[in-house]
Parts: structure tokens; sequence; C-alpha cells
């Protein structure tokens, strides 16, 4: 049984018509912390948004120990970090808008599911590896290599309209353009988790995404540059690992230089798309690039490296290129106004012109990624590699 409490009766009507099933109204917490001991099998409390956070805590706190399977999500009028934080460490669930009711109901089956695997110990002890998704990084030593282009229409490949769950994450830090390419309004961003470093969990990277559609969220780059200093390389890491948890894939847009955070990103990645315009500077870089590739030891069978413009006319045969980068290109996007035309508008070129050359491209890579994951069933492992802390602690 599904049980919810709110003091506030118009709200209380709201927040029953908003949930599933026949869900069980309390009067009082009093009321509410009998019916849950008075029924074992509870497992979903819902507390509405004019409950105290004191109250809420106190309830969730209590409930942890003695009914672990009890899942507690918390609606509020604003959700902000200080309350996140503080309801998460008390064992709360999820932290909801009230308003959102679509978010509620999936918070509650969300919640639904944990607790079913937990009141039938299915659910894996910490020690156990659970299954993660893919990371894949975008990069290019240089920029306007079309590193954001490629990454967000990939992850609506990925995405594939809702069929796998995919999170592309930002980690431009300084001008991130996923935001203005997806037409989305950063409400919260990857500045949102400093004050959760260190003991950030599943619902604290949730309460970061930004949804975009079916299947896909982005965690985006902070609005301004000052705030994207303070989103350190354990935090990435932090962040990363448990959105691989969360997703079937992670797709990663990154400046073009190796900063830490992307280092950080490198060193968790199963696939790496590595990008080049047919120019000199482009091509050098890349080639600098995989010199460091080499050195860190990232696999060569999962670089996929493509070269973006590559029909524009600029006096460069293909042998001439291999000859810089003396690495197989794996493909060759050529270069088409839609591209341009399709991020003014703010709609992915994959999402409004799936027959494109350069959609269909992005198709093939996603093919790729995702016949590779069937056949391992796996991600491979980016555990043997050295990656470039492995080197700094002198491994
Ligand atoms: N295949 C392409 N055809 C035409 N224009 C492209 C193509 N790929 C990228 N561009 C353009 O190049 C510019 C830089 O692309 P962007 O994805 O922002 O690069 P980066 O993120 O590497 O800096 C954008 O204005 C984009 O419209
Ligand atoms: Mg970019």
């Amino acid at each position: 049984m599904t049980l919810y409490y709110e003091p506030v009766p118009d709200r209380a009507r709201a927040l029953a018509d908003a949930l599933e099933g026949e869900p069980h109204g309390a009067g009082d917490l009093a009321e509410l912390a009998s019916l849950v001991r008075a029924d074992p099998g509870a497992q979903l409390v819902i507390l509405g948004p004019t409950v105290e956070l004191t109250d809420a805590v106190a309830f969730a706190t209590q409930h942890r120990l003695t009914r672990p399977s009890l899942g507690v999500v918390l609606l509020r009028d604003q959700v902000d970090v200080a309350v996140l934080a503080e309801a998460l460490r008390s064992g709360i669930r999820e932290v909801i808008t009230a308003t959102d009711v679509n978010g509620i109901r999936a918070a509650c089956a969300r919640s639904l599911e944990v607790s079913q695997q937990l009141a039938q110990g299915r659910m894996a002890p910490a020690d156990t590896p659970v299954k993660e998704g893919h990371l894949i990084t975008v990069f290019a030593g240089k920029g306007g290599c079309g590193k954001s282009t490629i990454a967000t229409n990939l992850a609506v490949a990925l995405a594939d309209g809702g069929k796998s769950r995919v999170c592309l994450v930002d980690l431009d830090l300084t001008f991130g353009d996923v935001a203005i390419m997806l037409q989305l309004v950063p409400k919260r961003s990857l500045a949102d988790a400093v004050p959760m470093a260190g003991r950030l969990d599943e619902t604290g990277v949730r309460s970061l995404v930004t949804p975009y559609a079916p299947g896909l969220d982005t965690l985006l780059a902070p609005p301004s540059p000052a705030e994207g200093e303070r989103v350190g390389r354990e935090l990435v890491s932090e962040i990363v690992k448990i959105a691989k948890r969360m997703y079937d894939y992670v797709v990663v847009d990154t400046p073009p230089f190796f900063s830490d955070q992307v280092l950080a990103a490198l060193d968790l990645s199963q696939w790496y798309i590595l990008l080049a315009t047919p120019d000199i500077p482009a091509l050098k870089n890349l080639r600098l690039t995989l010199d460091m590739f080499d050195m860190l030891e990232y696999p060569t069978s999962q670089r996929i490296i493509v070269l973006n413009r590559s029909d524009a006319q600029v006096g460069l045969t293909h042998a001439d290129i291999e000859r810089v980068v003396r690495a197989p290109i794996a493909g060759r996007v050529p270069s088409t106004r839609d591209v341009p035309v399709s991020i003014n508008r703010g709609v992915p070129l994959m999402v409004d012109s799936p027959n494109n050359p350069v959609s269909r491209y992005i198709r093939e890579v996603r093919g790729w990624i995702v016949s590779a994951q069937a056949q391992n069933g796996e991600a491979p492992a980016p555990a043997p590699r050295r990656g470039v802390f492995g080197l700094r602690r002198g491994r």
C-alpha cells in the first residue's frame, strides 16, 4: 500500500490525484507512523510539500534502519541543494517538485522497484560489481572540430527515442554549448554538485540532471565560467561513476584541451571519439592527442577517429591526412549547411533530419557501440590502463 501525508487538505487532494493506484492518506505524522507499523508490506510513503522538512527528515531517519525497504519520497515547492543534501542524508530516496506530476509518478515507480528488490533480498551488496553503462568521451585538441555537434547528436541517437537511458555530460565547464544546442534552460548544473562532493549518490545525481527527451538526460555546464572552476577532477570522477550505474550510456562533451576534469572522464571511458577537421593544426593536435593516449595506454581498439567536414576543399588528400595522423580514420563526416542551421534552431540534426549524411554517420557509430556492448555483455574494462592519474601516482 502507498501511504501519503500532506497537512493542507486541498494539497492533500491534489497529491492523491497525482498518485497512481489507491493511495491511503494519513491525518498526521503519528497516524502515518502507525499505518506503517500496521502494514509490514508498505513500501512507499509520500510526504507532501507543506510537511516541515525537520519532520520529514525525522520520519525518514526513524524508518531507515527499522524498515529499510520502505521508500520515502518528499515533495517540495522548491527543490534546492540545501534541502536535497539534508533529505538525502536522512535516507529520503527522492525529492521532487510538487507540481511535477510525471516526475512524482516516475520517482514512486523507481522507489517501489528498489523496495521490491530490497524486500526480496535481490539488492546487490555494496561490494558486488554492478552492471555499468558505457562511457563515451568526445574529444578534439582544437576548438570548432564538431565535438558538441557529434556529442549531442550521438546522445540523441543512443537514446533512440527512449529505448536506452543516456546521460549527456557537458564537461566544457567554461564555454559549454550543450544547453544552447538543445535549447535547455539550465536550472541546475554540474556546479550544484559541489556542496554534495564526496557523498553523492544516484538521488543526488538525479537532482542535477536536466531532462531533454525520453531516455535522454543532460548534466549541463555551469552558467558562468567562475562556477565551472569549482567543479574539480575528483567530483567529475564521482559524478561519472554514479552516472555509469544509472544509464546505459554516458556521453561526455569536452573543451578542446586536456583539463584535469577531461582526464578524469577519459580514465573512466570505454570509448574515445577523437575528432579533427582537414586542416594542419587540427590534424597535428589529433596526432598529439594520440601520442598522449598511447602514453596513457588507452586501448587503440576503443578509439574512433573521425574526420569532420572531410569534404572541405583545402588542398589535403586522404594520403596527406593519414600521413600526419598515422592512425586509421574510422569515418569521414561531410560538411553540410544543415549542421549550423540545426544548431541555430536548437534542435539536433538527428531529431529533425535523421537522413542527413551526418545523422547517418552518427547512427553508424551508435551501431558499433551498441553491438560491441551486446557482444561483450559488459563494458570493456578501463582498468588495465595506466591513465593519467595512474601515471601521477607513479605506477
Ligand atoms: N559536419 C559539419 N558541417 C558543417 N558545419 C559543421 C559540421 N560540424 C560542425 N560544424 C560547425 O562547426 C562549428 C563548431 O562545431 P562544434 O560542434 O561547436 O565544435 P566544438 O564543440 O568542437 O567546438 C559549429 O558552428 C557547427 O555548426
Ligand atoms: Mg563545443
